[in-house]
This record gives structure tokens, C-alpha cells and sequence, in this order.
């Protein structure tokens, strides 16, 4: 008798544990589901909780997409001598972003590029591209570099160029030429193709430059000021080409110095004496300095850097 009353009494204690517990485990369950299938949100709550940025893109975000990371650097720098020209800088850009890298001359963003072209060697800290610890050569086949300067052989007419930088990435002959033909009619160079180098305009070099860096359609793209130069009209379908790659699943890292090319990159970092001083999607950037350019919001950034 009395044991059955003890079991009545103990009967609604049992209920609202097992709620407890139920209810911990659901949370757990739904917290961890979120993890895994990150939104953008949770992403940069993560990361604003200090959550390792590494560990978070590797997961998916809700809406499918996989958030890989193809550039990922972590407190990078480059001196020269005593001059720091990349500072602790930390990057991410994921697959199929449109990165625009803008900044003031002497920034650093040349020198960025080019230690992740493998073309300089990181002072400390540590980058990589795609899965690969730079410097490492190995993803030269897949890395399409337009350099600032272009460094053309100026005695090669532009077929002949074309031919070979494709040879360079073993591209077999057929498609070397069927590249060559559709890269020449994207630049609009298709009349100059058996001109020399040397004899194009500025522009014209910076076209071919820009065509060479796209003949072995590499994933990955670093385009350092490709449209210096370059005519308005041309300038316009450059970007409606750099979109269509970025639809493919291209990513492509750009710098620029046109603020209304800046507003059709996926991302922007700003940067500032070799930092990064602020990052993020145009729209975004402009709402957080309240401003309606993306000048202003970089004289905005500086300005709260230097005072805080
Ligand atoms: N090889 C080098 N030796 C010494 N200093 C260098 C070297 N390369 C770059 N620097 C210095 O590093 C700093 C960053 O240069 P970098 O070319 O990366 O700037 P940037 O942001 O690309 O500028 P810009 O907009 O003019 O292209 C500059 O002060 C530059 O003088
Ligand atoms: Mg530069």
C-alpha cells in the first residue's frame, strides 16, 4: 500500500525529469543540426564568438551551398627589411566568391597576391590555397594570375603568346586554339591576333594579359587591377565575364581601384597599411558607416582605426 503511494509520488517527479531531459537533448540535437548545416547567420555568430573560422566554412550552410574554403590565411605577413608590408593579416575566401581586395597604393595587396601566387615566401603566419600551404607549386594548373604589371614577351605576336602560355599549362594543341579563338573574341583583340606584343596600346597589353591568365580555365583567378586601362565599354562586359565565371564555381580575388567595380564584388576587405581593417559585402559595408560610398565608408573605417 504503501509502496504504491510512493510510486504516485514519485510519479510526476519522474514526468518532469524526463521532460528535463527530453527537452536538454532536443536542444542539444537542434544546436548541433545547426553546426552542421550552418546559415549565414550562425556563421558570423560563430566567428563573432571567436569559434575557429576554419572549422565553420568546412560545414554547409542551410541553403546547400558548401562553403569551402579555397583562400585561407592566418596572421600572414611580409616584411621587406624592416618594413612590414602584410600585417597579421587573416583572409577567407570561399569557392565561387568575387573578393575585392581595395585599399590605398602601398596597401599591401599586390604583395598578398603574390604570396598567394607563390610567388613570394610568407615572413610568418601561414596561407592556404586551395587545401595547399603556400608556397606550393603543385597548384600552379589550377591558379590563373593577371600580375599589375604586365610582363608580356613583347617580340611574341598574340597568337603566338597565347600559344604559349597554353603549352605552359600542357594544354594539348585543339584545345589551345579553340581557348585562344573564344578568349580573343572576349577581349575584343580578335583583329590583333598576329600583331606583336610591343606594338598594342596600354590597354590592349593589359587584354592579353588578362586572356593568358584565362587560357587553362583555372578555378581560382587573381586579378590584380585588371581593368586599368581598359575602356569603359570593355570594363562593363570584363565584370559580366568575371560574374558567369563566379557562376561556374570560379573564385576570383581582385583589386581595383574603381569603387563601382568594388560594388560587384561578393565581398570587399579593406585594407589599410598591410591590415585588413574591415570586411564584408558592399551593401553591408556601406550600412554599417552609414555612408553612400565606398570611399567614404573606407575614410570611415580609417578614421575609427586610428581612433578608436
Ligand atoms: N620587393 C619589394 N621590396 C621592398 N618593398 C616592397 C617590395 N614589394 C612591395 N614593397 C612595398 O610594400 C608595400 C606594399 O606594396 P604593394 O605593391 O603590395 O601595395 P598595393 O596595395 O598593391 O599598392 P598599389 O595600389 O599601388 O598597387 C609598399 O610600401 C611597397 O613599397
Ligand atoms: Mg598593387
Amino acid at each position: 500500500m504503501s509502496f504504491t503511494l510512493q510510486k504516485k509520488k514519485l510519479l510526476p517527479i519522474f514526468c518532469v525529469f524526463i521532460q528535463i531531459v527530453s527537452i536538454t537533448l532536443g536542444f542539444t540535437v537542434f544546436r548541433l543540426l545547426q553546426d552542421t548545416h550552418l546559415t549565414a547567420e550562425r556563421l558570423i555568430e560563430l566567428t563573432e564568438q571567436g569559434h575557429d573560422k576554419g572549422y565553420i566554412l568546412v560545414n554547409q550552410c542551410s541553403r546547400g551551398e558548401k562553403m569551402e574554403p579555397i583562400i585561407q590565411t592566418s596572421r600572414l605577413v611580409k616584411k621587406f627589411g624592416n618594413f612590414t608590408a602584410v600585417d597579421e593579416l587573416d583572409l577567407t575566401v570561399v569557392k565561387g566568391e568575387i573578393y575585392g581586395l581595395l585599399g590605398p597604393n602601398g596597401a599591401g595587396k599586390t604583395t598578398v597576391i603574390r604570396m598567394l601566387c607563390n610567388l613570394l615566401v610568407p615572413t610568418s603566419g601561414e596561407a592556404f590555397v586551395l587545401g595547399k600551404k603556400v608556397p606550393d607549386k603543385s597548384t600552379a594548373s589550377s591558379i590563373g594570375y593577371m600580375p599589375q604589371e604586365t610582363a608580356l614577351y613583347l617580340g611574341l605576336t598574340v597568337h603566338q603568346l597565347m600559344e604559349f602560355y597554353g603549352e605552359i599549362f600542357g594544354l594539348p594543341k585543339d584545345a589551345i586554339k579553340e581557348r585562344e579563338k573564344e578568349l580573343l573574341a572576349f577581349v575584343d583583340l580578335e583583329k590583333w591576333r598576329d600583331s606583336l606584343v610591343a606594338t598594342l596600346s596600354g590597354g590592349m597589353k593589359h587584354r592579353v594579359s588578362l586572356a593568358c591568365a584565362l587560357i587553362h580555365e583555372p578555378g581560382l583567378l587573381f586579378l590584380d587591377e585588371p581593368t586599368v586601362g581598359v575602356d569603359p565599354e570593355l570594363r562593363f562586359s570584363l565584370w559580366d565575364y568575371f560574374r558567369a565565371l563566379k557562376e561556374k564555381g570560379v573564385t576570383v580575388l581582385i583589386t581595383t581601384h574603381y569603387m563601382d567595380e568594388a560594388r560587384r564584388c561578393d565581398k570587399i576587405g579593406f585594407m589599410r597599411r598591410g591590415r585588413l581593417i574591415a570586411e564584408g559585402n558592399p551593401t553591408e559595408l556601406l550600412e554599417k558607416t552609414k555612408t553612400d560610398s565606398l570611399e567614404d565608408a573606407f575614410m570611415e573605417f580609417s578614421r575609427k582605426e586610428v581612433n578608436p
